[in-house]
């Protein structure tokens, strides 16, 4: 953990923007008082609350305790029976949501398919048997990696039908990331797609699951969805055709009745460590949390059209495009491509066809959008908002007033939801009819969330003071361990402040009880709202035949929030050219994904060390950051080393 020193107050932002008066009127939760009225209540008994949250599920047999807690391993609605695909599909075909739209998905190409309840009720289930026949069964590991088609969510849905537990792995990772996600759980299936549209291109997804299973003996079987008519290589007896497969069986799969703590997804995502984290996920609980969440968080309403931009890949993809939607019975809107393809207001006219009413993206986004001008989303009629949402990173003041102004025409109020992979569900945000929203601020933790900002010894810290970000009661969405590795689990997030949840994240709280997220305090990025792993690009670094030492670190970039920059010695021999820096970039995209490629590599003789050999990361986050290096430096080994560094900045 770096030193508390280094979290400091940032931002002084005094504006606060209460509810539009027309939006609270009719808001689900209207005006502060009700509020806090919830808050209150549910702080009483978190338990009652979140019991009574689950009532509005169908259960197929009820939970005998709510919550049992053993630190650090909860377990909610123990003894419930419940299935998260009956409660996304089956349990809506009895009433108006019958064929009412749950998916309306937009290709990059253009084209547009609508599933209806019954219709995706019907997919879920012919997939749901495909799968069995390839002799998945409960407890099994589906891993998924597709574009954002409509069969990402069938398949996710399908695994939750008959318990298998889905590991969706980012359609932007290398061959070697999906292939130690699939040892690491152990997957048996494999579903992709012959390719995926992305600015224009085609993604190449089958060539990188052919490389990776090639690596991954657990895998036998791999289901292939015929999306872009790519040439690609079908092995018999191992791969099989999404469509050949489903028209062999029949559609009616019973959902099973699972226990409320059965395994339902395992989503990796980095730590500070190298290797990648299993989150896992279970059913009863992380479905109660996310349907309470996306119908108040976004004041869900049977007439919405919801689109939340990001990929199934990543969590929010998950819980807000999949899962809390369709939980809701809402309509959910999901595109394929890029946001700027083919012309800078892709989404806005995305916006305006569909009346999307609800509109959920990354403040990375945001900022892209900002640069590209006002006139694309000032040609678009964005007259269907009526709320708006971002997460993933903090937003800048700036870009949210910009978000506030030209995207919502300044009727829209702005939910900045703040949630990790780890908490399955949103934790801190305002609730739109009744949280004066301040920008840059996440604001209050939602009822029945105990979020904390704590010093070292877990007290809390006066309002204003910097500390670390906690949660100090189970929540029902939260992980209940790492895949394979529960001495990670506890060490990594309840040892480091006794008693409580630690998030990795600094926070400090203003005079009236808003969080303000400062950052990571742990050796993670945020670039684009995507959490890497300093250690992880580290080590693909290392990896490279020319490379001695490597040290990477974040520095603050306009659009991505945080850019990676890497500082690297060579071995013997090796020569500090333009070339090899283009080469190491590449080399970390094709090892972790091009999410990963450092934005800058500078070659050095050596790295900053401590007497004891630590690399001195706040050192060269200054100096990638282009500033000089204040702060404390008695504790390095070799002076001549920082001149150098500052020197070689180009
Ligand atoms: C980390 C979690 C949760 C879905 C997307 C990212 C940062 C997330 C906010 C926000 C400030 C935020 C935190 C957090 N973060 N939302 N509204 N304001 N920071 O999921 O990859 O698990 O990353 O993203 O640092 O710890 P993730």
């Amino acid at each position: 953990m770096t030193d508390e020193k280094a979290i400091s107050v940032l931002l002084k932002e005094k504006r606060s923007y209460p509810p539009p008066p027309a939006f609270a009127k009719t808001a689900l939760v209207s005006g502060p008082g009700a509020r806090a009225r919830l808050q209150a209540e549910a702080a009483r008994s978190p338990e009652k609350f979140w019991g009574q949250a689950a009532r509005r599920l169908e259960w197929f047999k009820p939970w005998r305790k709510t919550l049992v807690w053993r630190a650090p391993h909860a377990k909610w609605f123990v003894g419930g029976r419940i299935n998260v695909a009956h409660n996304c599909l089956d349990r809506h075909l009895d009433g108006p949501a019958r064929h009412k739209a749950a998916l309306i998905w937009e290709g990059e190409t253009g084209e547009t398919r609508t599933l209806t309840y019954l219709q995706l009720h019907r997919e879920v289930g012919l997939f749901a048997n495909a799968l069995k026949s390839l002799g998945v069964a409960k407890g099994d590991r589906v891993a998924i990696y597709l574009p954002m088609v409509p069969e990402a969510a069938v398949a996710m849905l399908a695994c939750a039908r008959i318990g298998a537990v889905h590991s969706v792995v980012f359609g932007g990772f290398s061959a070697e990331a999906l292939r130690d996600r699939l040892n690491d759980a152990g997957a048996k299936v494999v579903v992709t797609a012959d390719g995926g549209w992305r600015k224009g291109t085609v993604v190449r997804l089958k060539d990188a699951v052919d490389e990776a299973v090639a690596g991954a003996p657990s895998v036998t079987a791999v289901v292939v969805l015929k999306r872009t008519g790519t040439d690609v290589t079908i092995r018999d007896g191992r791969d099989h055709w999404w469509h050949r497969l489903t028209a062999k069986v029949s559609p009616d799969c019973p959902a099973e009745k699972l226990d409320s703590e059965h395994p339902l997804f395992i989503l990796y995502t980095s730590g500070s460590t190298g290797r990648p984290k299993g989150v896992l996920h279970t059913t009863g609980g992380y479905l109660v949390q996310t349907a309470w969440t996306t119908r108040h968080v976004f004041d869900l309403r049977e007439t919405d059209v919801y689109w939340c931009t990001a990929d199934v890949g990543w969590v929010t993809g998950h819980s807000y495009v999949v899962y809390g939607p369709l939980a809701c019975g809402a309509t959910a809107l999901m595109y394929e491509g890029a946001p700027t393809h083919p012309r800078p207001d892709r989404f806005w006219e995305i916006i305006e066809r569909h009346r999307v009413s609800v509109f959920y993206t990354a403040p990375t986004a945001i900022r892209a959008f900002m640069r590209l001008g006002d006139e694309w989303p000032a040609k678009r009629d964005l007259s269907s908002l009526r709320l708006l949402g971002t997460v993933g990173e903090p937003i800048n003041p700036e870009a949210w007033r910009w978000y506030r102004e030209t995207i919502g025409r300044k009727r829209c109020p702005i939910v900045d939801t703040w949630w990790q992979t780890e908490t399955g569900a949103i934790m801190i945000s305002p609730l739109p009819g009744a949280t004066a929203a301040k920008p840059g601020s996440a604001t209050l933790p939602l009822p029945g969330i105990d979020a904390a900002v704590v010093d070292a010894a877990g007290r809390p810290v006066p309002l204003g003071q910097g500390g670390y970000l906690v949660v100090r009661r189970p929540w029902p969405s939260m992980l209940r361990t790492i895949w394979g590795d529960d001495a990670r689990f506890r060490q990594q997030y309840w040892s480091q402040i006794p008693g409580m949840y630690f998030t990795g994240d600094g926070a400090r709280r203003d005079k009236d009880g808003c969080f303000w997220i400062l950052g990571r305090i742990d050796d993670v990025l945020n670039v684009a709202g995507h959490r890497l792993s300093t250690m992880e690009i580290e080590s693909a670094l290392v990896g490279h035949a020319a490379v001695a030492e490597a040290a990477v670190v974040g520095r603050p970039d306009e659009l991505m929030g945080q850019a990676v920059a890497a500082f690297v010695t060579l071995k013997g021999g090796r020569a500090p050219t333009p070339e090899l820096k283009d080469e190491l970039r590449e080399h970390v995209a094709k090892a972790i994904g091009a999410i990963a490629r450092p934005a800058d590599v500078r070659f050095t003789d050596a790295l900053p060390k401590t007497r004891s050999g630590k690399i001195m990361r706040r050192l060269l986050r200054e100096i990638a950051a282009g500033g000089a290096v204040r702060g404390d430096v008695t504790t390095l080994e070799d002076f001549t080393i920082l001149a150098k560094l500052q020197k070689d900045e180009d």
